[in-house]
């Protein structure tokens, strides 16, 4: 049986990407697929709970790295319970955020050390990182538009960011795609569900062509 296929989404707050994990798994199981979706931080009881102090804000005196570290704990316990053993049944896993995240909530907007949470995240993947990751790409001002129409939403600390903030977070995403094209595809997040479904699927037929012929 060949290994499952690994693929993450990640993107700011309000691009549509949870929605889109959605979606593909739809697809996918369309397609004969077998199909796992998840998120982080969380996707098991112990990263769950450590996701639960990250949006409370609990650990944000500790520093980023602290943070980063924490995080770290939870993935790992996600990759050991969850992630690996999918991808050994053949199961193709979805997550909604990853390592990215990490780079970019607690590197690039926070301020953590780059060096050490590059090493952390190469720590922690080990030797198979995502096979693709999908960056939902959005203009910060429709991304906080989407937001601002989705109350009570399960958001994280930086839901209140400013346009700035936002603007920033997506750079942040941006230039780690491009800094790895291999194992990234920008996917524009305008305009309706379906059509920036249409479009990930694309991405996906052409990244997998081979698994999906
Ligand atoms: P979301 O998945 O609902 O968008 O929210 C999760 C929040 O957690 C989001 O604000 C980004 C943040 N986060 C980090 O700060 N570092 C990480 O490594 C991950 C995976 C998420």
């Amino acid at each position: 049986m060949a290994p499952g296929r690994f693929i993450v989404f990640e993107g700011g707050e309000g691009t549509g990407k949870s929605t889109q994990v959605g979606r593909l798994a739809d697809t996918l199981s369309k397609a004969g697929i077998a199909t796992l979706t998840t998120r982080e931080p969380g996707g098991t009881p112990f990263a769950e709970t450590i996701r639960a102090k990250l949006l409370a804000g609990d650990h944000a005196a500790s520093g980023p790295d602290a943070e980063a570290i924490l995080i770290s704990a939870g993935r790992i316990d996600h990759l050991d319970a969850v992630i690996r053993p999918a991808l050994t049944k053949g199961t193709w896993v979805l997550c909604d955020r990853f390592t990215d995240s990490t780079l970019v909530y607690q590197g690039r907007v926070s301020g953590g050390d780059r060096a050490f949470l590059s090493a952390l995240n190469a720590r922690v993947v080990g030797e198979a990182p995502p096979d693709l990751t999908i960056v939902i790409d959005l203009p910060a001002k429709e991304a906080i538009a989407r937001l601002a129409a989705r109350p009570g939403a399960d958001g994280g600390r930086w839901d209140e960011s400013s346009e700035a903030g936002h603007a920033a977070i997506r750079e942040a995403f941006l230039d780690l795609a491009k800094a790895d094209p291999a194992r990234h595809v920008i996917v524009d997040g305008a305009g309706d569900i379906d059509a920036v479904a249409d479009r990930v699927w694309s991405a996906v037929q052409v990244h997998f062509l081979a698994e999906l012929a």
